[in-house]
C-alpha cells in the first residue's frame, strides 16, 4: 500500500513497516510476493515487529520525537534493554548475540566488571553496593556539602584534572611501547572520531600553511562533519573541498579473504602518487588513510600498499595520518593497526574502542605538529573530560592486564571459518576481514530475483529473528555500501559463545536460502 510515497508491507515473519526508506537502502522496489499491504490509519514512522509490544512502544515513542536522520538504516531497529558481555536483551527478554559491539566500540564487551570498577575508582564514584551513595570513595576525599558527594569533577573545562594527566601520559606510553609508535608524543583529545580527525588535519595543515593540500584515499570513511567529511568518499561526491585530492585504495586486490597472501603490484598506486606530486608539488602537506576501508565496505589492503603511502610521505615531508578510529584496540589482531600493518604514523587517530562505550577520541602524534596550533584552536567543551579520561585508563589497563588479544585470535578463527562457509550460497559474493582480528564484511550479490541490498537486509533481519528453535538472535547493523554486512563482536567473546553464535548465524542464513529457493534446500552445500 502506498500513501504519499510511503509504502507499507507485512512480511511473513512479522510486521515490517516501511516508511520512505530510500529504495537503494532497502532494496524492495515494488510490492513482492509474500509481502502483503498492512492496513493503517496513522502513517507509521518506524519499523515494528510482531510480538514485540514493548519494543514497538519504545520505537514509536523515540521516533515521534527523533528525526530518522539520527540513525543509518537497519531493518531490525532493535531495542536493547540490557547488555552484558557479548549479549543484549530486548525488553521482551530475547537474547541477542551482539555482532556489532555498538559500532566497534565495546571491544571489551558490554559492562565488564573489572573495567567498570576501575572506571568508578578513577572517577572517585562509590562502587555499586557501597553502603550509601555519599560514602567516602577515597580516604582523602573532603566532606561534601549536604546533597552532594565528593568525587572527580565530571567537567573541568580549561582546568586540568589528575585523571587527565594520567590518561594522557599512559596513552602516550602505551603507544610508544607499541612497534611503530615512536612518533606518539602528544595527545589532542576529542569527543568523537570525526572531531579527532578534524583536529589532526588542522594540526597537520597548521604545520606549514603554505602546504594546504590533503591527499586522501578514495572511498574511505573518516566521519560526516567538517574536514572529516571532506576527506571521506571520492572526488565525484557533491560539494568537494578543493583542498582534498584522492588516490586509489586497493579493492580488487582484497575483495575476498582468499586473496590475503596474493602478490601485490604497487606500480599503479606509485604512479598516481607521483602524478599528484608532479601536479601540486610542495602544496601537498598531509595524507590521510585508514588501515582498512571500514565504512567503505571492509577492504583490508596488502601491507605493502600502506607502507608505500607512508614511504611516499616520508620522502616528500608529508604528514602521514592513520585513521584508526575503527581499527584500534584490537580489531586487527594487535592493539593498534599500525602494528599489524608495519607502519609508523606521524599522527594516529583513535576513537570508538578507546573508551569502551564512553564517547572519547584522540589525535596522537608528533609534538612539533600539534605545537602548530595555538591556545584554543583544539579546544571544546568535552575534550579531555575526566569521564573520558577515566574510561581510557580503564580500557588501557584491561588490555594490559588480560590477554584480550590472544583470546580474540582464537575466537576469530572459529568465526571466520563459519563466515567462510556462507560462501556456499549463491547470494554471498565475498568475505573480507583481518586474519586473527575481529572484523569482517560479508558481501552479498544479486540472486534469484533479489538484489544484493535485499539479500543483505534479509540477512540482518533473519539473524535478528533467529532460527525458530529458541528466542536467541544476532544483532547486526544495516549494510555498508548497501550490500556488505559487518561482523564485529566484542573481542572478549568466549570460544563457546563464538561457536554457538556462528552456528546460529549459519542456521539463520540457511533459513533465508531455503525460503528463497527450494533448489537450495535440496542441494548439498559445496564449501568454499
Ligand atoms: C575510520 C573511521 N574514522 C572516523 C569515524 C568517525 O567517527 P565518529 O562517528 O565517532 O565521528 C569513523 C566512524 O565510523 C570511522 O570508522
Amino acid at each position: 500500500m502506498t500513501q504519499d510515497g510511503i509504502t507499507f508491507y507485512r512480511s511473513a515473519n512479522g510486521v515490517w513497516l516501511v516508511d520512505r526508506v530510500p529504495v537503494q537502502y532497502l532494496g524492495f522496489h515494488e510490492p513482492r510476493s509474500g509481502l502483503t499491504p498492512m492496513p493503517h490509519t496513522v502513517p507509521p514512522r518506524t519499523i515494528e515487529h510482531t510480538g514485540e509490544t514493548r519494543s514497538n512502544a519504545d520505537r514509536v515513542a523515540a521516533l515521534q520525537v527523533e528525526p530518522r536522520s539520527l540513525r543509518t538504516f537497519t531493518p531490525t531497529q532493535a531495542v536493547l534493554a540490557h547488555s552484558a558481555g557479548v549479549y543484549h536483551w530486548t525488553p521482551e527478554g530475547r537474547r541477542l548475540f551482539d555482532y556489532t559491539s555498538g559500532v566497534l566500540v565495546s571491544n571489551l564487551g558490554h559492562n565488564p566488571v573489572r573495567w567498570a570498577e576501575r572506571f568508578f575508582r578513577y572517577m572517585g564514584w562509590p562502587l555499586p553496593g557501597a553502603a550509601s551513595f555519599t560514602a567516602q570513595s577515597t580516604p582523602d576525599a573532603p566532606t561534601p556539602p549536604a546533597g552532594y558527594f565528593c568525587a572527580v569533577p565530571m567537567t573541568a573545562y580549561n582546568a586540568i584534572t589528575p585523571v587527565e594527566a594520567q590518561a594522557s601520559q599512559k596513552l602516550v606510553d602505551v603507544l610508544q611501547k607499541s612497534a611503530g609508535g615512536k612518533r606518539m608524543e602528544a595527545v589532542l583529545w576529542a569527543a568523537s572520531g570525526s572531531e579527532a580527525i578534524q583536529k589532526a588535519l588542522w594540526a597537520a595543515m597548521a604545520r606549514d600553511r603554505s602546504r594546504p593540500l590533503i591527499v586522501a584515499t578514495r572511498f574511505g570513511f573518516h566521519g560526516k562533519k567538517g574536514l572529516a567529511n571532506a576527506v571521506t568518499g571520492s572526488e565525484t561526491d557533491t560539494e568537494r573541498d578543493p583542498r582534498v585530492r584522492f588516490v586509489s585504495f586497493p579493492m580488487q586486490e582484497c575483495r575476498d579473504v582468499t586473496q590475503r597472501d596474493a602478490a601485490f603490484d604497487p606500480a599503479p598506486y606509485q604512479k598516481e602518487l607521483d602524478a599528484l606530486l608532479h601536479q601540486f608539488g610542495r602544496k601537498i602537506g598531509t595524507l590521510i588513510t585508514e588501515p582498512y576501508l571500514g565504512g567503505g565496505g571492509s577492504y583490508h589492503p596488502p601491507k605493502a600498499y600502506l607502507q608505500l603511502l607512508e614511504r611516499w610521505c616520508r620522502e616528500n615531508d608529508i604528514v602521514f595520518i592513520l585513521d584508526e578510529v575503527q581499527a584500534n584496540f584490537g580489531r586487527t589482531g594487535h592493539l593498534f593497526a599500525f602494528e599489524t600493518y608495519g607502519l609508523e604514523p606521524d599522527i594516529v587517530v583513535l576513537g570508538k574502542g578507546l573508551g569502551n562505550g564512553v564517547p572519547v577520541a584522540a589525535a596522537v602524534g608528533r609534538a612539533d605538529i600539534f605545537r602548530s596550533l595555538e591556545y584554543g584552536e583544539g579546544s571544546d567543551t568535552w575534550s579531555a573530560n575526566p569521564i573520558q579520561c577515566a574510561s581510557v585508563l580503564a580500557t588501557l589497563e584491561e588490555f594490559a592486564s588480560t590477554d584480550v588479544l590472544g583470546q580474540a585470535r582464537e575466537a576469530s578463527a572459529i568465526i571466520e571459518a563459519g563466515l567462510a562457509r556462507l560462501k556456499q550460497y549463491p547470494f554471498v559474493a565475498a568475505l573480507r576481514g583481518e586474519k586473527g582480528g575481529m572484523v569482517w564484511g560479508v558481501e552479498f550479490q544479486e540472486h534469484a530475483g533479489r538484489s544484493a541490498p535485499e539479500w543483505a537486509n534479509a540477512f540482518v533481519l533473519a539473524c535478528y529473528q533467529g532460527d525458530g528453535t529458541s528466542t536467541d538472535g544476532i544483532h547486526l547493523l544495516g549494510p555498508l555500501s548497501k550490500k556488505v554486512v559487518r561482523i564485529s563482536p566484542p573481542l572478549t567473546i568466549s570460544l563457546a559463545e563464538a561457536t554457538a553464535s556462528i552456528a546460529l548465524l549459519e542456521r539463520c542464513v540457511a533459513r533465508i536460502a531455503a525460503e528463497a529457493s527450494p533448489a537450495t534446500r535440496s542441494a548439498e552445500p559445496a564449501l568454499a
